[in-house]
């Protein structure tokens, strides 16, 4: 039987009771997802998963985003259904690599994952592997109280407002070299900064580090009034009454829905310090098993993701 404790009064909640190793029944299934529903994040701890249950236990939940292969980027995972979250390179070792530092980086920004695609990530479910003693928690916002607690005259003023999202503009604020005529000039997908989150019927915001810009129904609103606001709006939701942190062991999972959620990951000292964590991806609106297999059109994207820094010239001037 699925227990469930509550971890804040309105979002977040610790399950146990459930063997995440084996199949689950639909009722089971039916279980968890309620949990997610009403809580928007549950933390699961000494699951005792394999990358294998991993993926399988995510299927549960709809179609999983793939990590295209790469000829330049050797891959350290066995399944292509894993993001790699750590620190490490293919062959297991910390990275040195400026350009995956200064993606990872990118991770500790509030976002929503795949905020950047025209089809959202519904659950991302990450699984921790190996943890520094030391800080690497992650963070979580609550963005459907953040909503709910706005004034009606901001309500009012989102209405009709739409995000312009882009992969890019989030490394750009972790610190890539890239200007915004590049930015620009690649993919970007837009979503209403509010919607409503379909399995509790609750509004909530939908703002991340990679919303760059506002669009839609602007009411005379200029591109730094747009920025202004989102900043605002990330600001707001990130106030210590919305947020909550998990400090990982190694077998603890957090499953978080995007669609009614920001995270980060926190600081620690990622250049001594192994952090090896693996994230499965839920495309919106694939629940159970409408296309579990084939490729995700969506792969491309990832797979165009630019090297953001000369890593070249980074590592000719010795970083
Ligand atoms: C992620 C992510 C943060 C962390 O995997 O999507 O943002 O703490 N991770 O690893
Ligand atoms: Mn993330």
């Amino acid at each position: 039987m699925l227990t469930v404790t509550p971890i804040t009064p309105r979002f977040g909640a610790t399950c146990s009771g459930l063997d995440l190793t084996r199949k689950l029944t639909p009722a089971e299934v039916c279980e968890v997802t309620d949990a997610m529903d009403q809580w928007g994040i549950t933390v699961w701890r000494n699951t005792g998963m394999s990358d294998a249950d991993h993926v399988e236990f995510s299927r549960n939940f709809g179609f999983l985003e793939r990590v295209p292969l790469r000829e330049d980027t050797p891959y350290r995972l066995p399944f292509r259904e894993l993001f790699d979250a750590s620190n490490l390179n293919a062959q297991g070792d910390i990275t040195n690599d400026p350009a995956a530092i200064l993606y990872r980086k990118g991770d500790r920004l509030w976002h929503t994952d795949s905020a950047f695609m025209s089809l959202r990530t519904s659950y991302s479910l990450l699984l921790a592997h190996d943890v520094p003693r030391e800080g690497g928690e992650t963070w979580f916002a609550d963005t459907r109280s953040a909503y709910d607690d706005l004034s009606q005259a901001m309500k009012d003023k989102l209405e009709g407002l739409i995000g312009v999202n882009s992969l890019w503009w989030s490394r750009k604020q972790a610190g890539a070299d890239i200007s915004e005529e590049e930015i620009d000039a690649r993919p970007k997908a837009e979503h209403p900064l509010v919607h409503v989150h379909k399995g509790s019927g609750r509004k909530a915001l939908f703002i991340a580090a990679h919303t760059m810009d506002v669009t839609g129904d602007i009411k005379g609103m200029d591109q730094a009034e747009g920025r202004a606001l989102i900043r605002e709006l990330i600001e707001h939701a990130t106030q210590p009454q919305y947020i909550f942190s998990v400090s990982w062991n190694a077998g603890d999972m957090v499953i978080w829905d995007n669609l009614c959620s920001m995270h980060k990951g926190g600081e620690y000292d990622y250049t001594t310090r192994r952090r090896d964590m693996r994230r499965t991806t839920v495309r919106e609106g694939t629940e159970p098993h409408q296309l579990e297999t084939g490729d995700d059109p969506y792969g491309e994207l990832f797979a165009m993701a630019p090297r953001v820094v000369d890593i070249n010239a980074a590592r000719a001037a010795g970083q």
